[in-house]
C-alpha cells in the first residue's frame, strides 16, 4: 500500500487541474483495501472517500480535504473458455487501452471500437464507457468489487450493474458504495466486427478496406486514427473526453428543433426518444474553439473543454455554464456535464 500526503492530483486527473488531496492511498491487492477499511472503522475515521480511476472523468473544483482512493490491481486471468468465447478477470487498476490492446494481441475480440479510450478498467464498470457503436456493458459479464463501508467482496452481474448510456448503478443509488477490484469480460474468438457506426463506414470506405480484409488490429488502428484526428491528447491539452453527455429527448422536442434545424443529426433512441449530439448544438450556438480565460471548447469536438494551460476547475465550470446558459436558450435543452465535479 502507498500512502502520501498533502498529495499533488496534477498526475491524477486528465485534464490538468493542480488541486491537492489530504491523503492518496494506493493499493495493490484486495487484501490491502480490506485492510485500509477495517483501519478506517477501528479508528472511526468517518472522513471522506473518494474512489479514483485514471481521472478522465474528474474536475477538481478545491482541494480534497479527505483520502483518495486508488486501485493498482493490474492482474489479467482466464476465467472460463470455450471454442467461441472466454471470460477475462482484469484487475481495475489496468490502463484501459492497454487491457484492449492487450486482448488483441491475444486474439481475443470485441473491444475494439473502444479503443484509446482514457482511464482504467475499474471505471469502464462505473461509467459504461462507449464509442463508435459499442459500449462496455456488451462485454461485462459480471463485476468484483469490496464494499467500502464493511470490506466485504460482493459481485454484480451485468443486470444487476442496471446499465445505460453512460450509466451504472454505481453512479446512482450505489454511488460511492463499492470499489471496483476486477471486471470479467466476456469476449469472443472469432471476429465479428461491429461496423454500425456510420463514421466507422465511412472511414473504411475512405481507406478502400472491405470487411473480409478487416482485422481486429486493423479496426483498432482505424479507430485510434479518428479519435486522434477529432480528440485531444490530454497529455498536450489537459481535457476529460467529452464533457457532457449526448441528451435524450421526447421525439416532440427533435421534430420542433428539426423544423429549424432539418439537419439536425440524431439517434433513434426507442419509438418515443431520440439522442441529439450536444456537441452539433454547442457549435451551433458559435462556442466551437472558443475561450473564456484559460478554458476552451476544443476546436475539432465541441463536445470537449480544454485546458490551455493553468486552469483551475472554476474556470471550466465557468465555460460550462456558460455553453449550458446559451443551449438552453437556443434549444430550450439542458445538457448535463458526463465530468464528475468533484
Ligand atoms: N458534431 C458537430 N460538432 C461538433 C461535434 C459533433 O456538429 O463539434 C456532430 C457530428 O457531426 C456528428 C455528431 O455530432 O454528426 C456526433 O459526433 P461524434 O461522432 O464526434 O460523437 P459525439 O456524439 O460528439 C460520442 C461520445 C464520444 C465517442 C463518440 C463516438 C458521448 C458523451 N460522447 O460523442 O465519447 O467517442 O460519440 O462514438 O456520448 C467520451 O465519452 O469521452 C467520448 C469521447
Amino acid at each position: 500500500m502507498i500512502i502520501r500526503e498533502d498529495c499533488s492530483l496534477l498526475g491524477h486527473n486528465t485534464f490538468g487541474i493542480a488541486a491537492k488531496a489530504r491523503h492518496l492511498v494506493e493499493y495493490q491487492s484486495i487484501q490491502e483495501l480490506q485492510d485500509f477499511i477495517h483501519g478506517r472503522a477501528e479508528q472511526s475515521d468517518n472522513s471522506p472517500l473518494l474512489h479514483i480511476g485514471g481521472g478522465s472523468n474528474l474536475l477538481f473544483l478545491n482541494d480534497y480535504e479527505g483520502t483518495i482512493l486508488h486501485s493498482l490491481i493490474n492482474d489479467i486471468n482466464i476465467k472460463e473458455e470455450d471454442e467461441e468465447t472466454l471470460v477475462v478477470s482484469v484487475g481495475a487498476g489496468v490502463v484501459w487501452d492497454n487491457w484492449v490492446d492487450y486482448s488483441i494481441v491475444h486474439g481475443w475480440t470485441g473491444l475494439e471500437n473502444l479503443s484509446l479510450i482514457p482511464g482504467e478498467v475499474g471505471a469502464s464498470a462505473v461509467q459504461n464507457i462507449g464509442a463508435y457503436g459499442s459500449e462496455a456493458k456488451d462485454f461485462i459479464k459480471e463485476v468484483e468489487t469490496v464494499d467500502l463501508q464493511t470490506g466485504e467482496l460482493r459481485m454484480f452481474t451485468n443486470a444487476e450493474c442496471q446499465y445505460a448510456y453512460r450509466h451504472s448503478i454505481f453512479k446512482s443509488e450505489l454511488r460511492g458504495r463499492y470499489a471496483v477490484t476486477h471486471v470479467l469480460y466476456r469476449l469472443n474468438r472469432r471476429f465479428r466486427p461491429n461496423l454500425n457506426y456510420g463514421a466507422l463506414r465511412s472511414a473504411l470506405a475512405e481507406k478502400g478496406i472491405n470487411e473480409e480484409q478487416l482485422t481486429p488490429a486493423i479496426l483498432r488502428r482505424i479507430i485510434i486514427d479518428i479519435r486522434e484526428n477529432k480528440l485531444p491528447d490530454p497529455k498536450v491539452l489537459g481535457n476529460a473526453g467529452s464533457f457532457f453527455t449526448n441528451p435524450i429527448v421526447e421525439r416532440s422536442t427533435y421534430e420542433r428543433i428539426a423544423r429549424d434545424y432539418p439537419s439536425v443529426p440524431h439517434y433513434e433512441v426507442d419509438t418515443n426518444h431520440v439522442k441529439i449530439p450536444a456537441g452539433w448544438m454547442i457549435e451551433q450556438c458559435g462556442w466551437k474553439g472558443k475561450a473564456l480565460g484559460p478554458a476552451a471548447v476544443y476546436e475539432r469536438q465541441a463536445l470537449v473543454l480544454v485546458n490551455l494551460g493553468g486552469a483551475t476547475g472554476h474556470d471550466i465550470e465557468a465555460l460550462c455554464k456558460a455553453i449550458q446558459a446559451d443551449v438552453r436558450k437556443r434549444f430550450q435543452i439542458d445538457i448535463v456535464p458526463e465530468v464528475n465535479f468533484i
